[in-house]
Formats: C-alpha cells, structure tokens, sequence
C-alpha cells in the first residue's frame, strides 16, 4: 500500500469512528470514551488532513470544528429578510386568518395549507453556494443578522455539503438561503444542565435558551460540546430554482439532506388546520423536543406571492400559539433538595394534578427569594403551569383560598442532609451547605479536590470518582489518602496496574504547593488565584484557618465576599475534621519558600505591632519579621 493509500484508510476510519463518538455523545447522551481520549482522535485526524490536504473533505468532522475564537461577531446581511409570524391564539383567530386569505384573493374556494410544528428554538438562515454550506447567521433584526458560520458547522444533523440525490430535485441551484430552527431535544438538555451542574456551572433555564446561549458563543470549540439539533422549514432566496408550494419545498429539503420535521402535514382546509392544532397540543408533552404552537402556511407558492406581506409578517402564514397549561392544587409540603455544588433547593410537594396531559406532582421554587416573593405558604392552593417549558412551575397562590393555617416556610440553617452550617453568600441568591463531608457534594468535592490546578492526582477522573464513591470507599476528600491497593483491587473493571498507578500518584500528591491544597478545599469563591495570594499571606494551613474575617481584610486583593466564605469555610466543624484527617494521613504541604538561617539582627527578638500600619498588612509584617528571623 502506498503512503497515501494507507494515510486514505486511517483517515477514513477515524472519520467514522469519530462520527460514531458523535452519535453516543450527543444523541445518546452516552459517551463511551473520554474527552481527552475524543480529542486524540480529532488530533490524529486533523495532522494526517493537514499532511494530506489532498484528502479532506468538506464533511470530515474536522471542518466541524477547529476555527479559532472569534473576537466578537460580525454583522450579516440577509438576502431576503426573515420575518417574522403575526399569532393566532384561539380556534377563532385561525379561522379569521382564513377568512382575511379569501377575502384578499376574492375567492371562496378552499384554501389549501402546510400545518407545521412550530418549534421552539432559535431561528437561522443558511447560506449554500453551489450545494456547499458557506455561511449562516442568526435572524438579528430580520434584516442583519450575526454570523455564526463557525457554530452552525459544528451542528452534526446540518450537511455541510447538499446531496443531489436523484430524480427531480437533482438540480441544485447556485445560491439559495435556507431558513430553520436550531434546537436541543429534552434529554439532551437535561445532560448539558446536569453536566454543568457537575462543572459548577449554572444551568440553563430552558432548552431554548441552552440553543441561544450555545450559537452566540465566540469559541466554537465550545459550540461543538452542546447537543444542538436542526430542522429547516422554508427557503429564502433560491438563484436558479423555482418552487411551486410549500410542500415541494419541504420535500426537496429532505430530500438533499436536511432535517425536516416528520410531523408536518397537508392539509386540505382550514379546519384541517384546526384538527392538526388540537392534535398537535396533545402529542407535544410526547414528543422529544418542545413546540409552543403549530405553524400554518398557505402551500401554493403563487398565493403566497400575492398574498405578500404586512409589516413584517406574511400575510399567508400564521403561529397558533398552544394555551400555557395551567391547574389549581394544594402545596402539602416544601421538600429541600441538596444539589451537587451545595446549594439548597425548595420544591414544592403537591397534590398530584393533570396539567396540559403530564401528571404534575412537584415543582421547584428555585430559592428562597422566590417563595417571598410569591409569598408561597405550605397548606397554599396555587396555580401551576407548563408552559411547553420542561419543569411545571408555581405562578402564584390563590390568596382567597387562604385559610388562615398556611406555613411559612423558611429553609433550613443547617444542612438537610450532613447538618453543616447553610450560609447566603452577599450578591447570592442561593443557600449552600459548606461541608467538605456532605454526601450530596461529595462526588463534586472529590473531583475537584483531584483535578489539576488543585491536588492533581492523575487518574482519579470523574468515572472512578463516582465508582468510589458508589463503593462507600470515600467519603470526604480526606478519605482518598486511605484508599488502600486491596480495596481499589475489589472494583469492578479495575486492573492490578491501574490500581498501582493511581495509589503510587496519591502518594505523590502528598505534597503539594499550599496554594494548591487551598484551592483544592472548594471554598466558595477561592479560585487559583485567590488561592495563591492566601498561601503566599499565610504560608501555612493552620494560620489561615484560624484567620480572622479582620485578618483576611487586610490583604489586598481579598474582598469581603471571600473573607466571609473563607472564614465560615474554617468555623465548620465537619471541614476542621477534614482537615486533621488529611494532616494525620500525612498530607503536609510544601514549605513557602524559606528566610535566611544565620543570624541577624533580630534572631529570637519578639515583635507587637500597635496602631496602623500603613505600608503593609499586620500579616505581611510578622512574616517580614519571621523572614528575618524574628
Ligand atoms: S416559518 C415567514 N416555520 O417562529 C415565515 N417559523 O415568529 C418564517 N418557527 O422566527 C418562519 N417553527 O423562529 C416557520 N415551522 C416553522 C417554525 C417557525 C418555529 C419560528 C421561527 C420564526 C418564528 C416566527
């Protein structure tokens, strides 16, 4: 075989072994390798396309990703503009649309429609030159838009390059714009939050805005990470092609290559239409992505054409908003729920009611803010609403159903589950528990604890973490100092080598710079950074945790927010047990670097500083003095 022959085959393959990581990562929510080990793949792709610039294609994943970040988006013009949907919000308001169409064509023969989804999702326009997908932006205006060409690239279900196909449609035209809606599935949302919630990243608040958030960012590295999906619903303008209706314009799509929604109909009049919204308000609770309503198009091109456009509407489509489902019932309880990064959330225990046809029995509250606000009692009866959104939610309390018996709720000062000490952080919305030891944040703990920046202890990665975890060997960070060979040895899967590496890189991580054990402890709001100034401040462990909140003010660099955490982080029992275990266990960090040995001036001379000290802190000074031998 030759060089090239052989670069061909291992190209070849690693495309679709990368495209099948794709599918388990982002359809089925199921990765079977790591990011590193993914990102290997990418790598070894994307040297052998660079040695071989012969052999790329525009689909090879490569051209998904890669392009550097941006530093802020530019302006695109659309060719047409994109319009926007003038709403019908009842049965009545779909038929008058029907009758505005007859009237302004002077006809009364039935009007033929395309019923459609209409997805909830952010719209995009696509530019394609000669069957090749070269740019793409977001709606903006209508008229300008931003271009995003980077992040579409990286949507797996858009073809990069249009399949002819046969028959018919196999012409494509020169130039054309094609107009769809992004979008994330469900389940794909619910990992992308749960994954953020494990990276301590806030959660989006619905997929919709999961989809925005994920096209407007600059790195599309990132872009590539999210579970974004397409359908496409319509053209813009099309240079050298001309299509007769809206139904001819969905199967040609289709047919090249891009996702359209199988749940788009024909229909024949007007309380076809109807039936189809009815059916469709049913079915939307089913269906793997949300939809606020459906979309009603008139087919004929050439009706559309007259037709035209007010504003910036067609006059021959309309969205059929879905009404909110909404239902009354009773809070009989406000549970408290400890998530993975400390914070305390109320849900709301309800009695079990149908809304919009999904049996809705809990809700949260977010916080505490919330609940005063809504002025949420236990005993309340409230309204709830899905309002296509993933989670019900309580929108407001029927005050007349008052009965005097309500009870406020409050949430805890100590820890539902570990029963440390629950704080509210200035500027947060939030109550976290700040025990090292709660089992609720104790797989976040340790991954952080492990993770590089922090004691970085190779190998114990998010996967083994959470088998430990699961086999009750940990639990607190300290615990992994006690890890013995013979009880990694008795998990599932793991190898007399791997058990070895990993005790012998424990050991290792024994001793650490002190700004690296700081860091890895998980105070709130003490990143590297903040780390390294409160070890290059304290320069041991044990004078940092006896620091007072007036101490740590006295650093430069060290606001009131990290004070207050860090000083509430040490008063915590449970963390102070931590502690003495890791210290027991043999954890002793680096010594900071040393002052002179021989004797100076002060050797052994004791120092008081009284009143302000103006060119240092009072801490700088002592470490000054003892620097010097003092
Ligand atoms: S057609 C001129 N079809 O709804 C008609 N739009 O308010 C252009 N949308 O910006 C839109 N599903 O983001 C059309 N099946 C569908 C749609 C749809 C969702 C969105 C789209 C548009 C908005 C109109």
């Amino acid at each position: 075989m030759t060089v090239h022959a052989a670069a061909l085959q291992r190209i070849e393959s690693l495309r679709s072994l990368i495209r099948y990581h794709n599918r388990r990562y982002y359809q089925l929510d199921d990765p079977e390798i790591s990011d590193p080990e993914y990102d290997r793949l990418m790598q070894e792709l994307s040297t052998l396309e660079q040695t071989h610039p012969g052999l790329v294609t525009p689909d090879s994943p490569t051209q998904r990703v890669g392009a550097a970040p941006l530093e802020k988006f530019i302006p695109f013009r659309h060719d047409t503009p994109m319009l926007s949907l003038a709403n019908a919000f009842s049965e009545e308001d779909i038929r008058e649309f029907d009758g505005r169409i007859k009237r302004l064509l002077g006809s009364t023969e039935e009007i033929r429609f395309v019923a459609e989804p209409k997805l909830d999702g952010v719209a995009v326009n696509l530019i394609y030159l000669r069957g090749v997908f070269t740019a793409g932006s977001t709606r903006g205006d209508g008229a300008v838009g931003e271009d995003i060409t980077q992040n579409l690239k990286t949507i797996q279900a858009l073809p990069l390059v249009i399949d002819p196909g046969s028959g018919i449609a196999a012409e494509v035209p020169d130039r054309m714009e094609i107009r769809g809606e992004v979008y994330i599935e469900r389940e794909a949302f619910k990992g992308l939050n749960r994954r953020r919630l494990d990276s301590g990243e806030p959660p989006f608040a619905n997929p919709r805005n999961a989809a925005a958030g994920s096209l407007r960012q600059l790195d599309s590295r990132i872009t590539a990470r999210r579970p974004l999906n397409i359908f496409c619903y319509a053209v813009g303008q099309v240079l050298g092609r001309r299509f007769q209706s809206q139904a001819e314009v969905l199967n040609t799509l289709a047919h090249w290559g891009f996702p359209v929604n199988p749940h788009i109909e024909k229909a024949e009049n007007i309380e076809t239409c109807i039936a189809y919204f009815r059916h469709m308000d049913d079915r939307r609770a089913a269906l793997p992505y949300e939809i606020d309503g459906i979309v009603v198009k008139v087919d004929e091109m050439a009706l559309q054409e007259e037709l035209g456009a007010v504003s910036r509407s067609p006059r021959w489509a309309i969205a059929c908003k879905f009404k909110a489902a909404q239902e009354t019932t009773v809070i009989e309880d406000i549970l408290v729920q400890v998530g993975r990064t400390g914070v305390l959330t109320p849900v709301a225990v309800m009695r079990p009611v149908q809304v919009g046809g999904v049996l809705v029995s809990r809700a949260t509250l977010h916080n505490q803010d919330e609940i005063d606000k809504k002025d949420i009692r236990i005993g309340d009866t409230v309204m709830v609403q899905r309002a296509g959104d993933v989670i019900p939610e309580v929108v407001k309390v029927i005050e007349s159903k008052r009965t005097g018996m309500e009870k406020i709720f409050i949430l805890p000062g100590a820890c539902p589950v570990c029963g440390s000490e629950v704080v509210r952080l200035a500027g947060e919305a939030a109550h976290r528990c700040i025990g090292l030891a709660c089992p609720a944040q104790i797989r976040e703990h340790i991954r952080h604890f492990a993770s590089r920046g922090a004691m970085d202890i190779e190998g114990l990665g998010e996967k083994l973490v959470a088998q430990i975890v699961e086999a009750a060997l940990i639990k607190d960070p300290a615990d992994i100092f006690y890890l013995t060979h013979d009880r990694l040895i008795g998990l599932e899967r793991m190898a007399e080598k791997s058990a070895a590496n990993l005790t012998a890189a424990i050991e290792r991580s024994k001793k650490p710079a002190l700004e690296k054990l700081i860091y890895a402890l998980g105070i709130r709001h003490v990143g590297e950074r903040t780390a390294r100034i409160l070890a290059g401040e304290f320069r041991t462990l044990e004078k940092l945790t006896t620091a007072t909140t007036e101490d740590l003010l006295t650093i430069r660099d060290i606001g009131p927010e990290v004070a207050a955490s860090t000083t509430k982080f040490f008063h915590e029992p449970t963390n102070l047990k931590v502690i003495e275990k890791l210290r027991l266990a043999g954890v002793k960090p680096l010594k900071m670097a040393d002052g002179p040995r021989t004797e100076t001036a002060i050797s052994s001379k004791s120092f008081v500083f009284t009143g302000t000290l103006t060119q240092m802190t009072r801490i700088q000074a002592r470490e000054l003095v003892e620097s010097r031998g003092g």
